[in-house]
This record gives structure tokens, sequence and C-alpha cells, in this order.
């Protein structure tokens, strides 16, 4: 009697729950913007090494300065065009990553070893190797 009277409570209350966050999971999914996943590395490097800005002038700067790096992604520096390293990065904002290059960051080296670039080139720079940009690739 016991069993019989406490089973059927906990069962609908499990069934409710269980009801609710099946309803629940769509409009999560709905809400939050694609996240970007890991990716395998092989693939990341391939993908980096080959990329370039669509830009003649700005694509020699980036050669013979960001490349080095942000190609590889063994220098620890994020790899072009990987979203899962550059998204949280991004959302830091604009002025935040142009301050980062202009001034150093850890191991990034101010001014990207990029003695030429303008403001507006880093900030083309950083659009296209973040992933950000329609045209720079
Ligand atoms: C000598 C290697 C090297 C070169 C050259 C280099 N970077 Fe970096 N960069 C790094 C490393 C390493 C990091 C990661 C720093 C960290 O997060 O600790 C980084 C991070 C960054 C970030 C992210 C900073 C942040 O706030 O998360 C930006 C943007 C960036 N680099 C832009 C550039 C641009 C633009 C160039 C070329 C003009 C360039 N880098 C050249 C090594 C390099």
């Amino acid at each position: 009697m016991v069993v019989i009277a406490i089973f059927p409570g906990t069962f609908v209350r499990r069934t409710l729950w269980l009801a609710a966050v099946v309803a629940l999971l769509p409009m999560a999914g709905c809400k939050r913007a694609p996240r970007a996943v890991p990716e395998n590395p092989a693939t990341v490097a391939a993908r980096a090494a080959a990329m370039l800005p669509s830009d003649l002038r700005l694509a020699a700067l980036y050669r013979a300065s960001c490349q080095t790096c942000h190609a590889h992604p063994d220098s620890g520096a994020p790899p072009v065009g990987y979203h899962y390293a550059w998204d949280p990065r991004w959302a830091q904002g604009m002025p935040t990553l142009l301050s980062h290059v202009i001034g150093g960051y850890n191991g990034m080296p101010a001014g990207g070893q990029c003695f030429t670039c303008t403001q507006d080139d880093y900030q083309t720079l950083i659009r296209f190797m973040a992933g950000q940009s329609a045209t720079a690739n």
C-alpha cells in the first residue's frame, strides 16, 4: 500500500519535470547564437595556411608579419579563421583588440611586427583573422 501511494506521485513529478525540460530545450537553442566548436588541429592549420586578405597590399603586410604566428597554431597565437579561438576574443570588442595589437599582449608583440600598418590596416586585419570579414579572405 505504501509503495503504491508513493510511486504514482514520484512518477507524475518525474514525468512533469521531463516534459518541462523537453519543452524548454528548443527555446534555449533558439535564443543562443551558434557556438563555435573545437576543430581538428590539422583542419585548423590547413585553413590558416590557406587564408590571405583579398586586398593585395594588406595581404603583403599580413604575410610579412601576422602570418608568421597566426598561421601556425603551435605558436600559441589564435589561428586565422578559427572561430573557436577567436569568438571569445572578438567579444572583447574592437577597441580592446586594437589596443592589444598596438601595445602588445602576452606573446603578441606590440604592433604585430608590422612596421608600416596603419590603425585601419590593423582593424581590417583583425576582422580578417577573426573570421568577421565577408570579403578579406
Ligand atoms: C610573433 C608572433 C605574432 C605575430 C607576428 C603576430 N601575433 Fe597576434 N598574437 C600572437 C599571440 C601568441 C597571441 C595570443 C596572446 C594571448 O592571448 O596570450 C596573439 C593574439 C592576437 C590578437 C588577440 C588579442 C586579444 O585581445 O585576444 C590579435 C587581435 C592579434 N594577435 C592580431 C595580430 C595582428 C593584426 C598581427 C599582424 C599585424 C599579429 N597579431 C602578429 C602572436 C603574434
